[in-house]
């Protein structure tokens, strides 16, 4: 039987590798962004085309259009995963940043969360699947020892508390719930802080970039992969007895 996971924020980055490693791998992938046509573009180009992928726009925040993309794949096909993806990042000095983007950041980063694990979870529980959901959160949800992104850090730690009391609340109706926490990942939001971060620190893209890659023991900038095959290993029958854990997947750039 094919396997159904919703991905968010999978038009781009981590969330597109993650659609694409879960394809590969057998399951049926419901693609979701708030960037409609993005979500499209990543559904069509899938491997594994007859398990039935599609899209659908999501804007995470919304606890009615979760609720109803939840619904729907749990009527047509089964909700047997949810990967929690979406993430917004800015960067200012702590001194200078603007509520407006703490707002945004937050309401993104975890209430997109919240908002999706229940919409996820009501389904699950309501047919009685046994199923697994998967956050997105960051080194940076574990240490604040970050420059610039100190509301991203309030959320990102959120979203480690958050997955821990999800774990502990559903896991009486056996789903699991876990977080990856990637490092310095080579996507279009990464491009976005190489140029931000170069600014405030009077430095140039590529310098940052070497201070990230020296910065990590693996020795290279991480790929989306990296984070996706974590993903999936959280996903599959291995990782039935784990939950409530924040995995960090950062080549080691921190260890706790
Ligand atoms: N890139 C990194 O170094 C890094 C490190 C640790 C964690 N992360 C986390 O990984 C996740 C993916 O980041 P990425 O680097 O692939 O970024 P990205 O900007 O490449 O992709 C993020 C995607 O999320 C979508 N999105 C934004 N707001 C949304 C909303 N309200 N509803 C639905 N979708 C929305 C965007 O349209 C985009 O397609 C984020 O949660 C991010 O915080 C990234």
């Amino acid at each position: 039987m094919t396997r159904t996971v919703v991905v968010t924020g999978a038009g781009s980055g981590i969330g597109r590798a993650i659609a694409t490693t879960l394809a590969q791998r057998d399951w049926r992938v419901i693609v979701t962004d708030v960037d409609d046509a993005a979500a499209r573009e990543v559904a069509s180009g899938l491997p594994n085309q007859s398990a039935g992928h599609e899209s659908a726009a999501l804007d995470v925040t919304s606890p009615d259009a979760a609720a109803a993309v939840a619904s729907d794949i749990a009527g047509r096909f089964g909700l047997d995963a949810w990967v929690s993806n979406a993430g917004i990042s800015f960067m200012h000095r702590f001194l200078d940043a603007p509520i407006e983007r703490y707002e945004q950041t937050l309401d993104v980063n975890l209430k997109g969360v919240f908002v999706c694990g229940q919409a996820a979870a009501r389904e699950m529980v309501r047919s009685g699947v046994a199923g697994a959901i998967v956050n997105t959160a960051s080194m940076a949800g574990k240490q604040g020892r970050v420059p610039y992104l100190a509301d991203y850090v309030a959320s990102k730690f959120g979203v480690v508390g958050l997955t821990q009391a999800m774990a502990y609340e559903l896991g009486e109706h056996n789903i699991t719930v876990n977080c990856v926490c990637p490092g310095f990942v080579e996507t279009p939001m990464q491009s976005r802080e190489l140029t931000w971060e170069a600014e405030l620190r009077g430095t140039t893209p590529e310098g940052v970039r070497a201070m990230m890659i020296d910065d990590t023991p693996l020795g290279r900038l991480e790929q989306p992969d990296d984070v996706a095959r974590a993903v999936a290993f959280l996903l599959s029958e291995d990782a039935r007895f784990i939950t409530g854990e924040a995995l960090a997947v950062n080549g080691g750039a921190y260890m706790d």
